[in-house]
């Protein structure tokens, strides 16, 4: 399988200037990686014709709930995937795993690709902890062949600093152990480290976050890794 390229863009482009900027820069290669846009900007990737996803999305089909998103309006729209479990989610809403598998069954029910991201902290990481932590994360939740999982350590989220490809070799190993399914790597990935990154034999592809905002960066890390 040709690996996949993501790029979420968290909340880093706040301005229609800003996207049509990374737009005009990319759209030449824009088949060749999947966008998560901040979601007021999903639609238009869509009609521009980038393949999109969106950051997050409700565990509830409908109601009262206030400034969520659901997976049906998502599929409507034409986005292709979802991001469920980021970190920075599962921080600000302390999202454990029963919530995460109803997203889960949200997406699959509206037919979207999900990358669920998985990772240890720092301090789960220096008590030997990383491989229980996956595993909780991991835990009781039902896929489908649809769902790529994402191994996002924590502490290299934002922070230049990467596991070693060793390290990330035998988690991913361990990921596929325990689901059968595709794993990606996330945190801090960039122009500088991907030819090193790229080595790493059993990923399917990579999420990128800061290191993805220029669009010669992305093009870079693309060359790099769909040559
Ligand atoms: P980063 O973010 O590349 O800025 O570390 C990756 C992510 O959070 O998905």
């Amino acid at each position: 399988m040709e690996k996949i390229i993501f790029v979420n863009q968290k909340m880093y482009f706040n301005s229609l200037d800003e996207i049509k900027t990374f737009q005009l820069e990319t759209k030449h290669f824009k088949d060749k990686f999947v966008v998560f846009p901040s979601s007021i900007y999903l639609e238009n990737f869509i009609n521009k014709g980038f393949i999109t996803g969106i950051q997050n999305i409700s565990s509830e089909n409908n109601g009262p709930h206030t400034g969520e998103i659901s997976a049906k309006s998502i599929k409507e729209i034409g986005a292709k995937y979802v991001i469920i479990g980021h970190h920075e989610i599962r921080k600000q809403y302390k999202e454990e795993n029963n919530l995460i598998q109803k997203k889960l069954e949200k997406a699959i029910e509206n037919n979207l690709k999900v990358i669920l991201c998985v990772g240890e902290t720092i301090e789960e990481k220096v008590n030997d902890k990383t491989y229980n932590i996956i595993k909780q994360e991991l835990e009781n939740l039902k896929f489908t062949n649809d769902v790529i999982i994402s191994y996002e350590p924590v502490w290299a989220i934002g922070s230049h600093i990467t596991p070693t490809n060793d390290e990330i070799e035998k988690i991913v190993d361990y990921i596929k152990s325990l689901t059968n399914l595709d794993v990606i790597y996330g945190g801090s990935v960039s122009e500088d480290n991907i030819e090193t990154l790229n080595k790493i034999p059993n990923l399917s592809g990579f999420l990128l976050g800061s290191g993805a905002l220029k669009s010669s960066s992305l093009n870079k890390i693309i060359e790099v890794v769909l040559k």
